[in-house]
């Protein structure tokens, strides 16, 4: 039954139905069976608005679904593109109020905004701001360079390209050029393919990004990203579980040799990744014990899930 209504819910989201739902969603929905959270009730407020920045092969599907759901169950405004009739979302676009919906109940003025943000969307902070309601929570998430690569490659059929252009740059280089994969990661929040092969362009786009973003999830760490993500945003259990989207099934192996050589000819993400993925260890660190038992909970509660999704 549970399998059932997030089912619909996603379904329903994916061909972007407004109005109201055929049934009664809510946060403290008997989804799941599990015992109560080990963590006692907190007294904060959970969060309605936020910015998701989405951003191309770092498996950020899965969280785009979680925000979309959550949104649906607690009947939250969307920024939604009309171009995309097949369900809304935002894609590589420049925000401007001729190409989304309205929200929820409103016409697009100063008095009626949005809550939620999810989407492939160029990292313009005041613009984004200025459609949503007031001090949006920013997060993202990024991958591991040498995965993301490989990623990036296959899904756009780009492996000799980049191939050959890692193989150019490892022998000059000096000798750069806008090249596809390469630093694709920095490049979606704006920064240009020569700012990229600046490193102190990039180290202070890096500490922009570390004021700007309240959590950039790191997707090697889904897991615990998302207990950080929950904190943050004052959610349950049941509002982070997930199903993996958009998996392939085969995958290349990537050597160490392969990896090696992204990091040099990607150095703007090595850079990227490391550091978020460093501040991603930090803040568990400052979690404290309680992170190891609400990580364990949530694990529990995914094999739950997935159990049920299997019958
Ligand atoms: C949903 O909840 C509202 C208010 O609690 C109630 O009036 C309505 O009948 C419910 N609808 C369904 C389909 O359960
Ligand atoms: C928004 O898009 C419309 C139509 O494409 C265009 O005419 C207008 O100049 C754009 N506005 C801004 C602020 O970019
Ligand atoms: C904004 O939209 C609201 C809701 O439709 C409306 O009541 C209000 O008059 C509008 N404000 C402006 C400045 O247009
Ligand atoms: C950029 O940051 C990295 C990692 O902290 C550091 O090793 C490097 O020296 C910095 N580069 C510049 C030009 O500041
Ligand atoms: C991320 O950081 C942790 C903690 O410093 C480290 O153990 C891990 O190897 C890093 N992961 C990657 C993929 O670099």
């Amino acid at each position: 039954m549970s399998l059932l209504l997030i089912a619909t819910i996603l379904t329903l989201y994916s061909r972007f139905t407004p109005g109201p739902l055929p049934f009664n969603v809510s946060r403290d929905s008997r989804w799941f069976t599990t015992q109560p959270s080990p963590i006692t009730p907190s007294t904060c407020q959970p969060a309605e608005n936020m910015v998701f920045i989405k951003t191309h092969k770092t498996g950020s599907t899965s969280l785009h679904c979680i925000f979309c759901r959550y949104g649906y169950a607690n009947k939250l405004s969307f920024v939604f593109s009309t171009r995309n009739t097949k369900d809304g979302h935002i894609r590589k676009e420049h925000l401007n109020q001729s190409i989304i919906l309205p929200p929820i109940g409103g016409f697009v003025n100063s008095s009626s905004k949005y809550n939620i943000l999810t989407g492939h969307v160029s990292y313009k902070r005041k613009t984004i701001n200025s459609f949503m309601e007031d001090n949006p929570i920013y997060v993202t998430i990024l991958r591991e360079p040498a995965t993301h690569v490989e990623s990036h490659m296959n899904f756009f059929s780009q492996r000799k390209q980049v191939m050959a252009s890692m193989q150019a740059f490892l022998k000059k280089p000096r000798t750069s050029k806008n090249e596809a994969g390469r630093n694709n990661q920095l490049r979606e929040f704006g920064l240009s393919f020569e700012s990229t092969l600046n490193e102190r362009i990039v180290n202070e786009t890096i500490m922009t990004l570390d004021k700007e973003f309240d959590l950039v999830l790191i997707l090697e760490y889904f897991d615990e990203s998302l207990i950080l993500l929950k904190h943050l945003l004052c959610w349950s259990f049941e509002d982070i579980i997930y199903l993996a989207q958009n998996q392939r099934t085969t995958r290349e192996t990537i050597t160490d040799t392969f990896r090696h050589n992204v990091y040099r000819w990607s150095n703007a993400d090595y850079l990227f990744y490391n550091y978020f993925n460093r501040t991603l260890w930090e803040k568990i660190r400052q979690f404290g014990p309680r992170f190891e038992i609400e990580l364990a909970h949530f694990r529990d509660l995914l094999k739950e899930h997935s159990k049920q999704m299997a019958l």
